[in-house]
């Protein structure tokens, strides 16, 4: 029994002593007073993944254990094109998540459920430059998306072939392109092409985008 927990215990102690891997801590998705991040950062704020997610009370209509405030009667000005073909909705849970911080009307700081026993509110002070004094992110920040999404790529899409032929078909498997890179496995959102915790890319994008690889996951072009 003893030599059994030995065998357990030392692995997790060579685990902790490892320096962190790099991941959001070193992005500018880490909103810290200790953040190494140029800009938006709360003074006072010390704990990284709780500005996104919390372990309780978290948002019941979201996904991953979301802590940060949505306001689900925003509305956008979405794309429009005479040329786009597939069927579009307003923004999704996998856009509405970012926008909730990136259409600049919900302070970056107002959580559901704080760190500490205090439940909803405001998690540290607002420093930024890109910041109002009440944390929502402004126009002056290269991050601002604001609620006119007419001038980005479309969101709130179904992806499907049948509309546009112009389109890498789906293959039903969640392992595979282009499926792989669609919200729910049917939809074109925020997520589709960016993954918030990993800026290896540059623009916190799921991959490279190098010769527009990215793009011709989805358009044959
Ligand atoms: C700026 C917001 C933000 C921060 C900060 C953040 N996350 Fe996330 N996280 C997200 C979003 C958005 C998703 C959904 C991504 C998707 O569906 O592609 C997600 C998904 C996840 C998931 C489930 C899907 C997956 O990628 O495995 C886990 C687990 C997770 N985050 C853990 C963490 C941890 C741990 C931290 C802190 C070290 C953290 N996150 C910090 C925004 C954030
Ligand atoms: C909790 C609030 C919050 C959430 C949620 C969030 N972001 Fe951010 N994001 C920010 C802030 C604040 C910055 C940094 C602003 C600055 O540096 O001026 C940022 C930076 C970025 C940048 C880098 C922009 C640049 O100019 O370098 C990208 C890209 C980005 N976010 C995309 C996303 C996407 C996509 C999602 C959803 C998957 C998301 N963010 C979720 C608050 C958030
Ligand atoms: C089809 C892919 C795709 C989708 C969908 C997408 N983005 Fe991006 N995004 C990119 C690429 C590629 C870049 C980097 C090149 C550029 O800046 O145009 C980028 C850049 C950004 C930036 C950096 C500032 C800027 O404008 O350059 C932010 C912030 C951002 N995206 C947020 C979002 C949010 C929020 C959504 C959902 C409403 C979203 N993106 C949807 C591909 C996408
Ligand atoms: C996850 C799949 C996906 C990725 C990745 C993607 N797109 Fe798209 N894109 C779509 C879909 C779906 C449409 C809507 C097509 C339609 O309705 O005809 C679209 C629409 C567009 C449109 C507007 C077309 C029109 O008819 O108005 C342009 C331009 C575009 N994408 C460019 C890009 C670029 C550039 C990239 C790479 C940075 C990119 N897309 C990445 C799926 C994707």
């Amino acid at each position: 029994m003893k030599i059994k927990l030995l065998l357990i215990t030392v692995p997790v102690l060579i685990s902790l002593s490892v320096p962190a891997l790099p991941g959001v801590r070193d992005t500018k998705h880490n909103f810290t007073q200790q953040s190494t991040s140029p800009n938006a950062y709360f003074l006072g704020a010390n704990q990284v993944c709780v500005f996104c997610h919390t372990v309780h009370n978290a948002d019941p209509a979201r996904d991953q254990l979301w802590n940060h405030e949505v306001n689900d009667l925003q509305t956008y000005i979405p794309y429009s094109s005479p040329t786009l073909d597939m069927p579009q909705s307003a923004p999704r849970n996998g856009s509405l998540i970012c926008l909730s911080c990136h259409d600049g009307t919900i302070a970056v700081n107002s959580l559901n459920n704080l760190p500490g026993p205090e439940g909803a509110g405001n998690y540290g002070i607002p420093a930024g430059p890109g910041l109002d004094g009440s944390g929502r992110l402004t126009s002056a920040s290269s991050a601002y998306v604001g609620t006119d999404l007419s001038n980005d790529h479309p969101v709130g899409l179904t992806y499907d072939t049948g509309f546009d032929g112009d389109f890498v078909p789906k293959t039903g498997n969640p392992d595979l392109y282009p499926d792989k890179l669609l919200y729910l496995g049917d939809y074109v959102e925020c997520t589709s092409c960016h993954n918030p915790h990993d800026n290896t890319w540059g623009d916190f994008l799921v991959e490279s985008n190098q010769n527009s690889d990215l793009c011709g996951r989805c358009h044959i072009k």
